[in-house]
């Protein structure tokens, strides 16, 4: 059971002492929003870099962005050890998986609400983790859509009968009201933004959801 907090709710303008917050994490998330995927924007490829320079976490890049193929290898090249493509931007998935595992990085799809898993089954053994969105791309803060449950159940399924060790990610809306029921689905990996960062112990709310998720796991 992975938590991996996103940094989009904290001082976007003290990123490093923002991660320093929160050492029992397993990653930080860093959501890289361009306005043209998703009607917002964030930081790019140079804050990315800063960020490593200053940290030794596991950095989970969850890409939010259009053109992704063109795009999507910098941020290995710049030390993610993860990096998600969303595959409704990507032209070339696998072409693109290949070449993130060839920098060195842990290859990701991730997938809107709507977008079903079904199609891609094949492409699991170029893949090492899947992100599957619980609000819709875009902003902290929005609440847990359960019509994607379902879903995390469907995609555990399809993992268990391809084996090998994909993780299974789920990002939107994660708090202690829902994380249990994403873990009792089959995920195993957790973004939390505004539930660690609007809490008044960031790194205990990291340890409580972790809790949470190996109490759903056990159901
Ligand atoms: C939303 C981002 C998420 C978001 C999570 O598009 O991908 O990572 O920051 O924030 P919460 O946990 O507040 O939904
Ligand atoms: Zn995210």
């Amino acid at each position: 059971m992975r938590i991996t907090p996103s940094i989009l709710n904290a001082d976007l303008a003290n990123l490093n002492s923002e991660i320093a917050r929160i050492p029992s994490c397993d990653a930080v998330h860093l959501d890289v929003m361009d306005n043209r995927f998703v009607p917002n924007l964030t930081f790019g490829l140079p804050v990315v870099e800063c960020v490593r320079a200053g940290t030794d976490k596991m950095l989970d890049i969850h890409l939010m962005i259009a053109e992704v193929d063109r795009w999507a290898p910098s941020y290995a090249e710049a030390g993610a050890e993860s990096v998600t493509f969303h595959i409704e931007a990507s032209d070339a998935p696998i072409k693109l998986a290949r070449e993130l595992r060839a920098l060195g990085s842990r290859a990701s799809m991730g997938l809107r609400p709507a977008t079903p898993i079904e199609p891609y089954e094949d492409l699991l053994g170029e893949l090492d983790m899947i992100l599957l969105m619980t609000v819709e791309p875009g902003f902290g803060g929005q609440p847990f859509l359960d019509l994607v449950v379902p879903k995390i159940r469907r995609t555990r399924a399809l993992l268990n009968k391809h084996g090998g060790d994909l993780w299974l990610q789920v990002d939107g809306g994660v708090s202690l009201e829902t994380i249990e029921r994403c873990a009792e689905a089959g995920a195993d990996t957790f973004v939390a933004g505004s539930a660690v960062y609007r809490a008044d112990n960031p790194d205990a709310m990291v340890t409580e959801l972790r809790a949470k998720a190996e109490a759903g796991r056990r159901h």
